[in-house]
């Protein structure tokens, strides 16, 4: 008998209990276990129904992810479930925590389902680039109709108990004890004589002809490049068209060919480097940690409001600072803004907008942040400035305060020697929109504390962000990454290309967007003033004056005022390419004696991509990311590199690093660039035939 699955008798009750932290993954031990309980439970004379549970904190929470790629060991879940649906004796699963992939493929093969009202419910396989693969896109259609389990695979997302009961997947909800509710609920089934209920045997609603090739329509804007959303698509078709035992066989099909694709092994190396940049080398978890009960923000422009709208959502209170009462006003505003287009969205509340902006207090004194615990500061990025922000701070904070600094490219060493207190301050660089990027790159100053360190990222998963510790050097890990490609996209159009097409070329590979289209949402203006900044302290390796600056002195700062890049028609976002601009590259190339080239759409990835594997692994080699990991994490969270392709440095590893260092190093030999000099690291990796996660 397997450890991690017990079985016991609770009066009249066969209870098959399973045990196997932290979320009772459906690893071999457990399948083994389930079929083992299962044929005692049948056994057992006593036992005349049974009651599936999980331990600690949840009902399982889906196949064991990190058995995927290893050979399979038996029995497969899919025949344990259908061991589970075949019992002649009514099998009921208790439902706590979250029940997901192949947990609710499990509760799907009782006859009967009863949840705490707290418990969620799920098939989020697509999310790891996979389906259900055990039975779930052939059952829940037969239980929900095709649509409703359309909605629930594609879109991968959990739902509540209660909503879960209103479409008939979960029967019953108990409030208090689980173990007490789903036994009772047993003991009823026993006394009304109710009937075993085998999914399989329910037929399927037919529903609308055009569903699959509606829904298939409906998602390919938003799934481009993902293949495992429209292999679920295909897999409920096969529940609404063909017999259960051929409807399964067509899953399984269609779940080997997703667990070997590169998209999946792709999306689960994120989930777990999701998790796994939480657990920083050298900073245990036991590490002590300051609590943040307050914070505040200096600065209530474009980041100052997203930012402080991450801690009201979280439910911690945040004072906002400006030097000027209508800067002030302006920022509340906008904030309230927000929420309330959130609100009108349905995705909150009127009363939690109130309750929000309530927790949002502003303030033009600095004399009012002597009680917090955190402040950020979000104002100019002009190191005049940071100064005599972190100079008033260190006057006004409380001892222990942190200090910290969403400053995109300055030198966090530099704004912590404003303070007598440098072991405070840190960076917490947010991306914009600050309330809805989920990644936040701390960044580590020379003299700041374990203590602050630790603090800050534990705080990133409290306000719903993933937080990633780096070092300091000019533009962290990803914008010092972003900033080399986009000086390449900008060197790529001097030599011949057009924007247009550089942008298609990386929007292909998958990014939301192109180098070019990105700089005009951001803001053209805000790269001109980094250039303007290095061009004023570090004039020896700034870089050259391009068409790009032409453009923001000729007033083309992007989105916001029509034109940058490209021109933009009033309320649209779509990149239209600019007569205008051709002039201007056209006029650059003539001053700098350039003869224009076509170049291709291989070269542009390759210089596009390359550059920034090769400033990765500097990244790495000088200890600014602890890890291949945080980088590839700091690319999917900040700038939305494809999930499928796992991060730049996972993609690298994709394309063979000796490609990549071969490619890099004739680049350097051609221009001598300093920035296309190989990387140590990629060098060693690309001549012992590895890569950089083997
Ligand atoms: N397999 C293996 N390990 C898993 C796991 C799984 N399915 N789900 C979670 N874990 C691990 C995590 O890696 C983490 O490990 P760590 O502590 O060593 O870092 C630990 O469990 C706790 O996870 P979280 O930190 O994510 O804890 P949370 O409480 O925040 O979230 C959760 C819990 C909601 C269950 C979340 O972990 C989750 O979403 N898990 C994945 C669920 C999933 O995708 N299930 C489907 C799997 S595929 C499948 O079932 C195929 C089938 O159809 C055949
Ligand atoms: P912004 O110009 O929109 O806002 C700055 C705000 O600071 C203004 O409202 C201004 O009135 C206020 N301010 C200026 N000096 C002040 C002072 N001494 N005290 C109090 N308030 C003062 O600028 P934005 O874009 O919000 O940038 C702020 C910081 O965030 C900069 O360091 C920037 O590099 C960084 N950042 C910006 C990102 C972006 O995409 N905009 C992304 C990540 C970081």
């Amino acid at each position: 008998m397997s450890e991690v699955v017990s079985y016991r008798l609770e009066g009249d009750i066969g209870v098959i209990g399973v045990d196997y932290p932290p979320v009772n993954a459906l690893g071999q031990g457990v399948r083994e276990g389930l079929v083992n309980c299962l044929r005692q439970g049948l056994e057992d004379d006593q036992a005349k129904a049974l009651v599936v549970i999980g331990e600690g904190r949840t009902f399982p929470a889906g196949a064991d992810i990190r058995e995927f790629g290893k050979p399979p060991a038996g029995p497969a879940l899919p025949d344990v479930i259908s061991e589970y649906e075949s019992s002649d004796k009514l099998v009921i699963a208790a439902i706590h925590g979250t029940a997901l992939g192949g947990g609710l493929e499990v509760a799907l093969g009782c006859d009967y389902r009863v949840a705490l009202e707290s418990a969620k419910v799920g098939l989020p396989e697509v999310k790891l680039g996979l389906l259900p693969g055990a039975g779930g896109t052939q059952r829940l259609p037969r239980l929900v109709g095709a649509k409703a389990a359309l909605d629930m695979i594609v879109g991968g997302n959990p739902v509540k108990a209660k909503d879960a009961f209103k479409v008939g997947i979960v029967d019953e909800v108990v409030g208090g004890d689980l173990l007490e509710g789903a036994l009772a609920y047993a003991r009823k089934l026993v006394a009304d004589n109710a009937p075993l209920r085998k999914i399989r045997d329910l037929d399927v609603k037919k529903e609308d002809a055009d569903l699959f090739t509606n829904y298939e329509k409906s998602i390919a804007r938003k799934q481009r490049g993902f293949k495992a959303p429209f292999h679920c698509i295909k897999a409920v078709q096969a529940a609404v068209e063909l017999p259960f035992d051929e409807g399964m066989k067509r899953e399984r099909e269609l779940f080997a060919e997703l667990l070997v694709s590169p998209e999946s092994r792709a999306q689960r190396h994120v989930f777990f480097a999701e998790r796994e940049v939480a657990k920083v080398p050298g900073l245990p978890k036991d590490t002590a940690k300051r609590d943040v009960k307050s914070a505040a923000i200096i600065g209530a422009g474009t980041m100052g409001g997203g930012i402080a709208m991450n801690f009201a959502n979280a439910g911690i209170p945040v004072k906002i600072l400006e030097v000027k009462e209508d800067a002030l006003e302006r920022g509340i505003a906008v904030i309230r803004k927000n929420y309330e287009n959130t609100a009108k969205k349905g995705r909150i509340t009127q009363e939690q907008v109130e309750q929000r902006m309530a927790l949002i207090q502003p303030t033009l004194s600095y004399d009012d942040l002597s009680d917090v615990d955190l402040v950020i500061e979000a104002v100019f990025e002009n190191m005049d400035v940071k100064k005599a922000v972190f100079t008033e701070l260190d006057r006004v904070c409380k001892p222990g305060a942190i200090l910290a600094t969403n400053t995109s490219t300055l030198d966090v060493n530099r704004i912590a020697s404003f303070t007598k207190r440098p072991e405070d301050v840190v960076g917490m660089h947010f991306f914009s929109p600050a309330n809805v990027m989920k990644l936040l790159e701390n960044v580590r100053g020379e003299k700041t504390s374990d203590e602050v360190a630790a603090t800050v990222m534990d705080l990133s998963r409290r306000i719903g962000k993933v937080g990633v510790l780096v070092g300091v050097c000019h533009g962290f890990v990803g914008n010092r990454m972003l900033h080399k490609r986009q000086a390449e996209a900008v060197q790529l159009v001097n030599e011949g290309a057009n924007p247009a097409q550089v942008d298609k070329v990386l929007f292909d590979l998958g990014f939301p967007m192109g180098p070019f289209a990105m700089s005009d949402l951001a803001g053209m203006d805000v790269g001109y003033r980094i250039r303007e900044e290095l061009r004023k302290e570090d004039p020896d390796n700034a870089p050259p004056r391009n068409w790009t600056d032409d453009l923001v002195e000729q007033g083309r700062l992007g989105q916001k005022t029509q034109a940058g890049v490209f021109d933009y028609k009033e309320g649209d976002r779509t990149p239209v390419p600019s007569s205008e601009v051709d002039a201007l590259i056209a006029k650059f190339r003539e001053e700098n004696g350039i003869q224009s080239r076509d170049i291709s759409d291989q070269e542009i990835l390759e210089r596009c991509m390359y550059i920034m594997v090769n400033e990765g692994a500097k990244i790495l080699e000088e200890g600014i990311a602890a890890r291949p990991l945080d980088v590839d994490v700091i690319w999917i969270y900040g700038y939305g590199f494809p999930v499928y392709r796992g991060g730049v440095l996972f993609w690298a590893d994709s394309v063979g690093l000796k490609t990549i260092y071969d490619k890099v190093s004739q680049i350097h030999q051609e221009t001598g660039s300093d920035t296309w000099k190989p990387a140590a690291l990629l060098e060693k990796l690309a001549k012992e035939g590895k890569g950089f996660y083997s």
